[in-house]
């Protein structure tokens, strides 16, 4: 049977069935795709959309993370139209909270800042709608909870159910009520949540941290 081809960035590659488009770059060495909600072995959901590509003939950006490689496709990482297509989702998760890198426990090691500073994002041109709530949880020991800072990306679910199978955490509500919510939105000390950290370790911004190492020093210290 003859090895199954696509072309990457101009380039004819080989790939294994069932790797995604985002996997495939990576195993020939292109690591320009950012992406924000995937997390290594477990499941991609394509939420974010950081990742979009662009895939010839197909008439939407597609997930790279989440959108399985096939013989034959032509995949362009980047262009005008993909990175216009980044940087809007980025406008829109800058505008979705409070994202002020001066007073971040996250600053210098929050995802979401390297990209805004490599798509030269710096205002969101939106507003969050008025009177948004957002969830502040300071009440144990080890985390905290900014969901000022929570951008949905879900990587703290999976890492709870999908790497140590605590179940302890889920997407909840919709619409722009949508947040994470540990057993029917109580609080981690009141629900199943074991305090293992992993959620800590997954979150790409700073909405979760670990409260022992706030106010105790910049990352890179
Ligand atoms: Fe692919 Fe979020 S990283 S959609």
């Amino acid at each position: 049977m003859s090895e199954a081809t696509l072309t990457l960035n101009g380039q004819t590659v080989a790939f294994e069935p069932g790797q995604t488009i985002l996997e495939v770059a990576r195993s020939h060495g292109v690591y320009t795709i950012p992406t924000l909600c995937w997390l290594k072995d477990t499941t991609p959901t394509g939420s974010c959309r950081m990742c979009m590509v662009e895939v010839e003939g197909w008439r939407t950006l597609v997930p790279a993370c989440a959108t399985q490689a096939t013989k034959g496709m032509v995949i362009k990482t980047e262009s005008p139209r993909v990175d216009a297509a980044r940087k809007m989702v980025l406008e829109l998760l800058l505008a979705s909270g409070n994202h002020n890198c001066l007073i971040c426990e996250a600053n210098g090691e929050c995802e979401l800042q390297a990209l805004a500073y490599r798509y030269q994002v710096p205002t969101p041109a939106f507003a969050a709608p008025p009177g948004t709530p957002y969830y502040f949880e300071d009440n144990n020991s080890m985390i905290v909870r900014d969901f000022s800072k929570c951008v949905m990306c879900g990587r703290c679910v999976r890492a709870c159910n999908e790497r140590q199978v605590n179940l302890a955490i889920q997407i909840g509500y919709r619409g722009h009520h949508n947040k994470i919510v540990a057993k029917a939105d109580k609080t981690y000390i009141e629900s199943d949540c074991v305090f293992c950290g992993s959620c800590v370790q997954a979150c790409p911004v700073g909405a979760l941290l670990d409260k022992s190492a706030i106010g105790q020093g910049r990352p890179w210290e």
